[in-house]
């Protein structure tokens, strides 16, 4: 705490970190993917809620449930990716609040009332979540290719409509289809003859003020 991380953490995580869009044949366990959730859980979210759902995607025949939602540029990556993550949202996240934010019991009931606040705050968290994933697969020596090119009602009909299976849970169904797909992102330990030269970014002056 209140001490940085050396400059080589700095890189494996930001700096030196790519999208990788081609895979090594090296496969990534299921301890793996328990401990990358177990990592990225303890990211903060709104009133604790941890709106985001995950399905992980890694038999074939789950990534070819996924085929036909790919834009056909994303489809080959993903076939070839170790993992896919679906990373979704629950639309109904405030029903877990009572074990989640217990000392204040009046967050349910104001998610409750306002669906347009309760679906603005589950997309802005699992977006977070899913950044989170982001740096904490980087943290474990893995690599990612996330993706928004992907068809978002194909997705939550195939993976999260009431009674189909989740692949890739510990939970056997996603209740009722209120889980909504926000992005996908490709894991696995990334093939760099795969990368094209790193894009810039704004520089300080062009993003940020202070003020
Ligand atoms: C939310 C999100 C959606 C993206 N969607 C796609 C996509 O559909 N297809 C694709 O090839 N790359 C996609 N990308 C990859 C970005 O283009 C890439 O991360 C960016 O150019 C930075 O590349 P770098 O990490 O190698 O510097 C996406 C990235 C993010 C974070």
């Amino acid at each position: 705490m209140g001490q940085a991380l050396d400059g080589s953490a700095l890189d494996a995580l930001f700096r030196e970190a790519r999208t990788y869009s081609k895979w090594l044949p090296k496969p990534v366990t299921d301890q793996t993917v328990r401990d990358l959730y177990d990592l990225l859980k303890w990211g903060p979210t709104s009133a604790n809620a941890g709106p985001a759902r995950f399905a992980f995607l890694r038999s074939k025949e789950a990534k070819e449930r996924l085929r036909p939602a790919l834009a056909p540029s994303n489809i080959e990556k993903t076939m070839t990716a170790p993992v896919t993550a679906i990373v979704a949202y629950d639309t109904k996240f405030h029903e877990q609040l009572p074990k989640l934010f217990p000392h204040n019991p009046g967050m349910v009931k104001l998610f409750e009332s306002n669906p347009e606040l309760a679906n603005a705050t589950a997309k802005r968290n699992s977006s977070l979540q899913g950044a989170y994933l982001i740096i904490a697969a980087r943290g474990l020596g893995l690599d990612c290719g996330p993706m928004s090119g992907f068809d978002h009602a194909k997705v939550d009909q195939e993976f999260f409509a009431a009674g189909k299976p989740c692949f890739g849970c510990d939970q056997e169904f996603f209740p009722e289809g209120h889980v909504k797909s926000n992005f996908l992102c490709n894991l696995g330990y990334g093939d760099p003859s795969g990368l094209h030269p790193r894009l810039p970014r704004l520089p300080f002056n062009e993003a940020c003020s202070l003020l």
